[in-house]
């Protein structure tokens, strides 16, 4: 069955995918500055503990369920039911499921075409075209439109190539270039004048926040959306997995890799805003706090860039790049979630599956655009903050309570070496039990 459905076809090729699906916008234009308007490193702890206490355990019920069902989320939760109610209630868990991440993607698509459209607008622009580059860089119906078009094509080129051949070929190209680039941008801006400033305000933890409730609960969403948790794309992706593998491991280095990458983009993004304020841009907003989003990418960087005559080019280019790129491994994983469904339950070819997929989406995205100010920052909220949420619940409960506590520990026991109960065996069923859906259901509360 497993030829048939498509797998990944090596370890480091799923941790490259289901890394790069984690690692998005949300890691490097959102981590940084909540850490230095949080406490800072006092935030960055309290994410760390977050993602592994909270995160990391929700992120193995969905490659377990995965793994276990090879299949996708209504075909997983379907095959933990014990009776008709709990299967119908895990379709329409696993219905929402997809929807989400169709969501999520047609929002995700519009600013990760604006990456694309400032990465070609250095350029451009140097080689004289500055019509074109200033049309990329201005905000307008037409320009989103094109360049969400773009997004979406490429996100649809990948997806249709299949699980090896599209997906895991082409993250494992992607994530270490993204890497390399984070890295070598770093280094490079911690060089520069002002940099030192921003690395104390990142560094220096204000620990009279560690309490705050606020923090905490910042943190918590943050690690959430940033494992790309509950739309039932890590649950696709671990389905793809080969029974050979052992999950706690692979989960935890998908966890290690995300939350790394989160910590390095701090410190790039923090000193890039500091050596910005020292050549006289400003980086504060008028509550005093630091400017972070979307004006932080395409406002404070761009001032940054263009104080720097070429170099600045060079440095737009790598940056924006590195943007994108960051983009479209998680987009390709939002994508896979409708596809798959489609070629699973109505046995499409994937072409066809991907090519329907993308259209609906891009629907659904230019009818975001098209009304902008109504529909943007509501599909973010409906999305991330309420849906995200409730269906990781909804996962932990079928984790948790639905799924034969003895069929969950003979999948988990797969290539165990001593064939014993390890603690992680000992403690994450109880974990996602109790200790998940609580924590959860008080965010969601919160929220309310
Ligand atoms: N994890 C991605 C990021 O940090 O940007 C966002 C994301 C990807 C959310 C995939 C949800 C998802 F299904």
């Amino acid at each position: 069955m497993s030829a048939q459905r498509g797998e990944f076809g090596s370890r480091f090729g799923f941790i490259m995918a289901a890394a790069g699906s984690a690692v998005g916008l949300g890691n490097i234009w959102g981590f940084p500055t909540q850490a230095a308007s949080n406490g800072g490193a006092a935030f960055v702890l309290v994410y760390l503990v977050l993602a592994f206490l909270l995160a990391y355990p929700v992120l193995m019920a969905e490659l377990t369920l995965g793994r276990h069902a090879h299949g996708n989320m209504i075909a997983a939760l379907a095959k933990v039911s014990r009776n008709g109610t709990q299967r119908g209630i895990g379709t329409l868990v696993g219905i929402v499921g997809i929807f989400t991440a169709s969501l999520i993607l047609s929002f995700y698509a519009i600013v990760s075409g604006w990456m694309l459209g400032f990465g070609a607008a250095y350029p451009l622009a140097a080689m004289g075209a500055s019509d074109t580059s200033t049309w990329l860089t201005t905000f307008g119906e037409s320009r989103n439109l094109l360049l969400m078009l773009i997004f979406m094509a490429l996100t649809m080129v990948v997806v249709a190539g299949g699980v090896e051949k599209g997906i895991e070929r082409w993250s494992k190209r992607l994530m270490p270039a993204m890497i390399v680039t984070l890295v070598l941008l770093s280094g490079y801006v911690l060089t520069l004048d002002g940099a030192s400033k921003g690395l104390a305000v990142y560094l220096i933890p204000d620990v009279s926040k560690i309490l705050s409730t606020e923090l905490v609960f910042n943190a918590m969403g943050a690690a959430f959306f940033s494992l790309s948790l509950g739309v039932g794309t890590m649950l696709i992706y671990g389905s793809y997995i080969s029974d050979e593998e052992h999950l706690p491991t692979l989960g935890a280095q998908v966890a290690l890799v995300d939350v790394g990458i989160a910590v390095l983009a701090g410190f790039l993004i923090l000193p890039a805003m500091y050596v910005a304020a020292e050549r006289g841009v400003m980086i504060f907003n008028d509550a005093g706090g630091l400017l972070s989003e979307d004006t932080l990418i395409f406002t404070v960087l761009p001032a940054l860039f263009e104080s720097m005559n070429e170099s600045g080019t060079f440095l737009a280019l790598a940056f924006f790049g590195l943007m994108s790129i960051a983009a479209l491994t998680s987009s390709i994983s939002m994508l896979e979630v409708p596809v798959s469904f489609l070629v699973e339950r109505f046995n499409w070819g994937r072409t066809q599956a991907a090519f329907v997929a993308t259209l609906i989406i891009t629907l659904m995205s230019a009818a975001i655009v098209l009304n902008f100010d109504d529909l943007f920052g509501l599909v973010i909220t409906v999305s991330t903050r309420f849906s995200q949420p409730l269906l990781g619940f909804a996962l932990c409960i079928y984790a948790g309570w639905v799924w034969r506590r003895d069929s969950l520990l003979t999948e988990l026991a797969q290539n165990e070496a001593s064939g014993e109960l390890t603690l992680f065996m000992k403690w994450w069923p109880l974990y996602a039990r109790f200790v998940c859906p609580a924590i959860i259901a008080l965010i969601l509360l919160r929220s309310l």
